[in-house]
């Protein structure tokens, strides 16, 4: 049902979802969206619905905005409208991957927006439910779909991708240096037996690695990292979404995007640093108004949470933090 607009959508499985995920880095979102969605008829974007914490608070705290929310999952789509329901039609819920923003506005008739949050990753709704796969450290079928109606799962590419292929992912997506040997057993153990559980492959991963190699964390993370990136596309969306994102906000509009690793940081750096530097060329004795920076950014580089919100929640500490606002259009 991409792109399909839900109001109102009832639960399938009772879940208390104001217990299941404390929205990471919430006040700081707030105060930074502040300024811009304060106004009568301010629209917001949660691109990343997830339990709906963060978009239940914006709601709670400025009453005379509406709330477009984004989620690639049903089942978040399902609970957080849920949680929701008491705010009425002041929600309006979409599902769909988020780089296409554009498209789920349009659907709604509305063309630009005051602000905007990107949460990004798996909600913890995703990570416990064991039967997703996405944890190594539980024995669960490997699919890591965010989206269950979407087609590529984990086992579908440890079955079907060349050692070439697996040894790229593993490396551009996991940062993992052990790339080809895991890579060349993957292929080796596959012959023998096809892997359908991650317990197999976080087996196969601990007897690969040489006990001499340091590492940082289970010697799975990377591993497990790269193949939800590749079964979700994750950066490429990404890389589109920002964008896309950047286009939508109105001038004054405000965004906030938190990453959990350091590759979607780099990405939503690269977009957010580019659009807030002014594009005259060398020598030009005045800048032209073409030229001006479309963005401010309202954080220095990347903040990281404070130390008693990484205390008391752990899910803060690999987080980003980057803020812009728009200053100009384009057209
Ligand atoms: C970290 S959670 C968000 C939690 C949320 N801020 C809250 O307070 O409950 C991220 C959510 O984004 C969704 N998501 C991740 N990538 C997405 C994409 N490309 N398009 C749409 N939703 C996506 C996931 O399904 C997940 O529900």
């Amino acid at each position: 049902m991409d792109g399909d607009q839900c109001k109102g959508v009832t639960p399938t499985a009772m879940v208390d979802t104001s217990s299941l995920h404390t929205p990471v880095f919430l006040e700081r979102t707030i105060e930074l969206l502040a300024p811009a969605i304060s106004h009568e008829g301010a629209v917001v974007i949660d691109a990343t619905l997830g339990m709906g914490g963060h978009s239940e608070a914006l709601l709670t705290r400025f009453p005379r905005m509406t709330l477009v929310g984004l989620d690639r999952d049903p089942d978040a789509l399902r609970l957080a409208g849920e949680r929701l329901k008491p705010f009425g039609d002041r929600v309006h819920l979409v599902h769909t991957v988020y780089d296409r923003i554009e498209e789920s506005l349009s659907g709604l008739g509305i063309s630009t927006v005051s602000g905007i949050l990107f949460d990004l990753g798996v909600s913890s709704l995703q990570l416990d439910r064991v039967e997703r796969g996405f944890s190594y450290s539980k024995d669960a079928p490997l699919d890591m779909r965010m989206d269950m109606t979407s087609p590529l799962t984990a086992e579908k590419i440890l079955a079907e991708y060349s050692e070439a292929e697996l040894r790229r992912i593993f490396y551009e997506f996991g940062e993992e240096k052990l790339s080809p040997r895991y890579a060349r057993k993957i292929v080796q153990a596959r012959e023998v037996e096809p892997f359908t559980r991650s317990a197999q492959l976080v087996e196969l991963i601990i007897a690969a690695t040489p006990a001499a190699v340091q590492r940082a964390g289970h010697p799975a993370k990377r591993v497990f990292q790269a193949l939800r990136i590749e079964v979700n596309s994750e950066l490429s969306v990404l890389s589109a979404a920002i964008p896309a994102a950047v286009d939508a906000l109105e001038v004054g509009g405000r965004m906030v995007v938190l990453s959990y690793q350091s590759l979607e940081d780099r990405i939503v750096k690269r977009v957010l640093q580019a659009r807030a530097a002014s594009t005259a060329p060398a020598g030009l004795p005045i800048e032209l108004p073409e030229h001006r920076p479309e963005l401010r950014l309202l954080v220095r580089g990347a903040e990281q949470a404070s130390e008693s919100e990484q205390i008391s929640n752990p899910r803060a500490k690999p987080v980003r933090l980057r803020a812009v606002e728009r200053l100009r259009t384009t057209k």
